[in-house]
């Protein structure tokens, strides 16, 4: 019995979640998972309900869970209050408290997305790259970082921080995942201006020679981020820090059609994983049922591929989400001409359809 535990979080969270559970629950019937499910609260409804943004408790049972799914978290009626207790804290202390330091966040173009994309297709047609992402730590968890008031002015700074072991775990992941796919890795930094980025530099031409096969290359950020709307197939593997990757994968998002596309996983050193879209709760939508839950769906597949290896039950979700494509259903991030606008639910359940039929 492997359990999952279930983390809707804010605003669109809990719908996009619930069409994602049903999707896991079919699975876990048609492909003998053997999952359970339990469910608890993070971000700005777990400060509602227990006052923090991350219970004790709920660390508790994710520590104890096999993998976790989780919406998103954050919102308006939380952004004025105390900024240590604010959701998105809740959302790093879990990924830092339970080591979750690498970041997969694949952006891939379904073919029937290609006129979605705000790109021209030939732009982004056959688009398959992904971002490996350092999530623990950079200038989102560096000391010091303060707020001050200095010579009568307000101030306040924060560091960016990265030790050679994290470089090098990380970059580890980004040769492995080259290895499996393309064997190109592009390392993303900004060693022209910042020694963070020049250690980070240094260890990953390090880690490159037990990789021979893997052809590495270094582009700095600002360049990488032009060349992902110029030229965004010459890409494979991408590897970076916290802040530069959490920038580009939004980017990289739009590629693909839109940001509600996107799934990724987050890992620990043994592939325990929380599993969750790339995008946030989406307060200007939220509450009115037409947020696209594909990125979640997806976010499942990749939970049962990465942390139980169930990769046909992995497969065939993917399956689904593709003939649900070819149905010409889409949530109104993808419409398109010529197709049927579908709330997040219908979507849902077009999924299970499919799922259940293949
Ligand atoms: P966002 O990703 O929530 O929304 C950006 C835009 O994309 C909005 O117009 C939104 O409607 C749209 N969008 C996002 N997901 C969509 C989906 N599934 N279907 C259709 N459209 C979708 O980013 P934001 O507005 O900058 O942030 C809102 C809140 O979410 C903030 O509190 C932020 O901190 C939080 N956030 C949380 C996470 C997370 O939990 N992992 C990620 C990013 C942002
Ligand atoms: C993401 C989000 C988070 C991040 C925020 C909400 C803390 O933007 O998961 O991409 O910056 O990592
Ligand atoms: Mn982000």
């Amino acid at each position: 019995m492997k359990n999952i535990l279930i983390l809707p979080g804010d605003g669109i969270g809990p719908e996009i979640v619930a069409e994602a559970v049903k999707v896991l629950e079919l699975a876990n019937d048609k492909f003998a998972l053997d999952v359970q499910l339990s469910h608890d609260e993070l971000g700005g409804a777990a400060y509602d309900k227990y006052g923090v943004p991350l219970a004790d408790e709920t660390l508790d049972r994710a520590r104890a869970a096999d993998a976790i799914l989780l919406g998103a978290v954050g919102g308006p009626k939380w952004d004025t209050i105390d900024p240590a207790l604010r959701p998105e804290r809740g959302l790093l202390k879990i990924r830092s408290e339970l080591g979750l330091f690498g970041n997969l966040r694949p952006a891939l173009l379904y073919p029937q997305l290609a006129e979605s994309s705000t790109l021209k297709p030939e732009v982004v047609s056959g688009l398959d790259i992904l971002i490996v992402r350092e999530l623990t730590g950079g200038i989102y968890f560096g000391q010091p970082r303060e707020r001050l008031v200095k010579d009568g002015e307000r101030m306040a700074y924060d560091t960016l921080p990265y030790s050679e072991s994290e470089v090098r775990r990380i970059a580890k992941v980004g040769f492995d995942m080259a290895m499996v796919r393309n064997r190109k890795l592009c390392s993303v930094d900004k060693a022209n201006v910042l020694a963070s980025s020049q250690l980070w530099r240094e260890v990953v031409e390090e880690v490159a020679r037990d990789y021979p096969e893997v052809e590495l290359s270094h582009m700095y950020v600002d360049n990488a981020a032009m060349q992902l709307v110029r030229a965004p197939k010459q890409f494979d593997v991408i590897v970076t820090d916290n802040m530069f990757g959490d920038i580009l994968s939004d980017q990289a998002s739009m590629l693909t059609g839109s940001i509600g596309m996107l799934p990724s996983a987050s890992l620990d050193a043994n592939n325990k994983g929380m599993y969750e879209p790339c995008h946030g709760s989406a307060p200007d939508i939220a509450g009115q049922g037409i947020a696209n839950p594909l990125a979640t769906i997806l976010s499942v597949s990749m939970l049962l591929r990465y942390s139980f290896n169930e990769v046909k039950a992995a497969d065939a979700i993917e399956q689904a989400v593709s003939q649900v494509l070819d149905q010409g259903l889409r949530t109104g991030d993808i419409m398109a001409a010529g197709c049927r606008k579908v709330s997040t639910a219908e979507m849902g359940a077009a999924v299970v359809a499919a799922l259940k039929n293949l």
